[in-house]
């Protein structure tokens, strides 16, 4: 359709249509069985008619159940306004891939854009139209559960991840391509930074911090044409998201140019009451529909009170029309007024989903994605050494993450059947040992395991649900039945490696002592394969951390790119008066950046064409980077830099490129960037954006703490 065919139809909506094409319910009211309608049908006061206006539905599955709805639905639509399906594919849809912050650890464009393009194809047959998804708050804080949703702490990465995600969901061509997705951006704005680490916190930021670092995977993923944006469960400096008209109006709509929908997090416009900026749903209606908000997700504060506000002379009914259109233009631009049914493939679904080429490629991402922490020449295994196989992790098929709703963890890969396939000199602990408790007959049989065996694989970690939403924690320490296990094991056997399922930085010190710390984060459906492959050296591990771990919950925040103090520790650590803890270091257990291979890379000669840059002009940078090894592998090199003076403090480092390369053995091959003016802007304390002349620090290496350094000058 055409726009003005679209203005025409909002014209002839009755302001009831209108209205109830903002609210978005879940699919369980369109089941079939009645008795589930009438739970929530009659707890949120939705009628039978109701269901035939409602503008969008949350989590529907299966091309039947969907082509079913859809039909029912464009019979009893006046107007026959197709109905819109959204559902939270984060990482996958049935086949699981990585979790997001892992995802991130792969630092890989194409990765992240073929693993959405493969859940957008999997959600398409199956009769979905948007995703919530990407997730892109920037955080600090690993006591947040839901950093495992996000790609981590830098602006720069997050933000050319966030593109690739967009890329991959919607294709280059949304409304021809049936099996593409629209993806919806979320949490808006700065979820990341709640207080505390606690979820659902408020968030106090300055606006200098917000535009600098936290609007940029929103920016970018707007950028590259994310149909739609969620606003976030927080505060953003004392006004929450959902009704917060400068946020959403200026920044959102003006500074970054979004015409797409919004839409609510679930129920976050009646949370404006509890939140104590509305004193009813009447008032929470007014607020989110002045800031801005198009579509509510499940709760009925529109729908009950927009229709008597815009009579009683409240609000104009211009602002339900624009929203209306929004809604209206996201369905066009999804093909459904031609194409209801869109992608909804019973047949297609049946070949493609879970299928074996997808499993390869969720297999392929693990193992990007999965990062070595420490290898003290334990790693890789051999298929000859005699392996212990024990703890929690052993068997566990809790790896897909707490964002894989279709997944099934019975259609999952548990580490020791992926190193079976690899040796047969395994022992193997017959327990599925919990993550909490350790029995006696456990502990003997593992040590019993251990003391016979050269090495053994320790797999340790997190359960699904401690990571996510609702799942901050304050102790991101391992449970003490592993640190007991991991202890008694060391005293039998120390070549211990430990394997990691967990959705957060966590903090290490109770299995410092291990050899090996292999980090697999909740690697998806093929993660034992992934995992099992890269410990016996079948591939070559390259992830790298996209958020530092801290070496104690105390450092928290911690993350590299913070800003000098005016006491810096690094000039005398001995001083007193200084930045610093008394009991506990100021660096990262392991930094931003940080990933270890079997290859060892080194780095000399950095370099740099033209020791002054010009506006308009570029410079290179470059670098030898020598794989001193008889392995191939991947290095991931990072670009940082450091702008000395500026007219707002600076961070001490800050990621401008990272290039991801191959190296055959002994291969030392060259790197080169290029750094121009527009890459040393930043946001000045009146929020334009510029750069300044004088001196720069530009620092490439392995991560954000090891690295060469060389100096140029900026004269514009
Ligand atoms: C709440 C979560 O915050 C959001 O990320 C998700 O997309 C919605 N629920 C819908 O499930």
């Amino acid at each position: 359709m055409k726009r003005d065919e679209l203005i025409k139809l909002v014209k002839n909506m009755t302001l009831y249509e209108k209205v109830s094409q903002l609210l978005q319910i879940t699919a369980d009211f369109y089941s079939e069985y009645a008795e589930e309608r009438t739970g929530p049908l009659s707890d949120m006061g939705i009628t039978e008619d109701d269901l035939y206006g409602v503008g969008s539905v949350l989590g529907i599955s299966g091309a039947s159940e969907s082509i079913r709805i859809q039909k029912e639905y464009l019979k009893k639509n006046r107007l026959k306004i197709p109905l819109l399906f959204m559902a939270d594919i984060i990482h996958g849809y049935r086949t699981i891939f990585p979790i997001p912050l892992a995802l991130g650890c792969t630092w890989d464009t194409n990765s992240i854009e073929e693993m959405a393009r493969i859940s957008a194809k999997e959600a398409a047959v199956s009769g979905i139209h948007v995703t919530f998804s990407p997730m892109v708050d920037l955080v600090h804080d690993p006591r947040w559960g839901r950093v495992m949703e996000s790609t981590g702490e830098d602006p720069l990465l997050n933000s050319v991840l966030s593109k690739a995600f967009v890329r991959g969901y919607q294709s280059d061509n949304l409304k021809d391509n049936i099996y593409s997705i629209a993806s919806c951006v979320k949490h808006f704005a700065a979820y990341g930074a709640v207080s505390g680490g606690r979820d659902y916190n408020s968030v106090d930021l300055s606006e200098l911090k917000l535009r600098e670092q936290y609007l940029s995977g929103y920016s970018s993923a707007i950028q590259e044409g994310a149909k739609l944006v969620m606003t976030s469960f927080n505060t953003v400096n004392g006004i929450p998201s959902t009704g917060n008209k400068w946020l959403l109006k200026k920044i959102l709509r003006e500074d970054l140019k979004f015409n797409g929908t919004i839409i609510s997090d679930w129920g976050a416009v009646k949370e404006l009451i509890p939140h104590g900026v509305a004193a009813s749903k009447r008032d929470a209606a007014k607020l989110a529909i002045n800031a801005g908000v198009d579509i509510e997700m499940m709760t009925t504060c529109y729908k009950e009170n927009l229709e008597k506000l815009i009579k009683e002379g409240e609000i104009e009914e211009s602002l339900v029309d624009e929203s209306v259109l929004r809604i209206l233009e996201l369905k066009n631009d999804l093909g459904l007024f031609e194409n209801p049914n869109r992608g909804a493939n019973e047949d297609l679904e049946k070949n493609i989903v879970l299928s074996k080429q997808h499993r390869d490629i969720a297999k392929k991402i693990s193992q990007q994605s999965i990062v070595l922490l420490k290898n003290e020449s334990v790693l890789p295994l051999s298929s000859k050494e005699l392996v212990a196989v024990i703890g929690p992790g052993a068997h566990s098929l809790d790896i897909l993450g707490a964002w894989s709703w279709k997944g099934k963890s019975n259609e999952a890969v548990s580490l020791v059947e992926g190193m079976k396939k690899i040796s047969d000199r395994l022992l193997i602990t017959k327990f599925n040992q919990s993550y909490f408790e350790l029995s006696d007959e456990e502990l003997n049989e593992s040590l019993s395991l251990a003391k016979k065996a050269d090495k053994v694989v320790l797999a340790l970690g997190e359960e699904s649900w401690m990571s996510g939403e609702a799942a901050s924690r304050s102790n991101i320490c391992l449970p003490p039945a592993q640190v007991e296990l991991f202890n008694k094991i060391k005293e039998v056997n120390p070549n211990i490696i430990v394997t990691l399922y967990n959705g957060r930085p966590l903090d290490l010190n109770s299995i410092g002592e291990a050899k090996g710390i292999v980090e697999a984060w909740f690697p998806g459906t093929e993660g034992g394969n992934a995992l099992a492959e890269i410990l016996f050296g079948i591939y070559n591990p390259s992830g790298k951390l996209s958020m530092s771990f801290p070496d104690s919950v105390g450092q928290v925040p911690i993350y590299y790119n913070c800003e000098n103090t005016g006491r810096p520790y690094e000039v005398n650590p001995q001083e007193k008066y200084v930045s610093k803890y008394l009991d506990i270091s100021n660096y990262a257990k392991y930094p931003f950046g940080y990933g270890l291979s079997y290859c060892k890379f080194t780095y000399s000669n950095l370099r740099i064409n033209n020791p002054v840059l010009k506006s308009n002009e570029k410079v290179i940078v470059s670098v030898d980077v020598c794989n001193e090894s008889s392995r191939c592998g991947v290095e991931i090199v990072q670009l940082y830099i450091r702008d000395k003076v500026g007219e707002v403090v600076r961070p001490i480092k800050e990621l401008k490129d990272f290039k991801k390369i191959y190296l055959e053995k002994w291969e030392n091959r060259t790197v080169s960037f290029e750094l121009n003016e527009q890459m040393l802007r930043y946001v000045h304390s009146d929020m334009t954006y510029s750069s300044d002349e004088g001196e720069f620090v530009v620092m490439v290496g392995s991560n954000s703490q090891d690295y060469l350094e060389i100096e140029f000058l900026l004269d514009k």
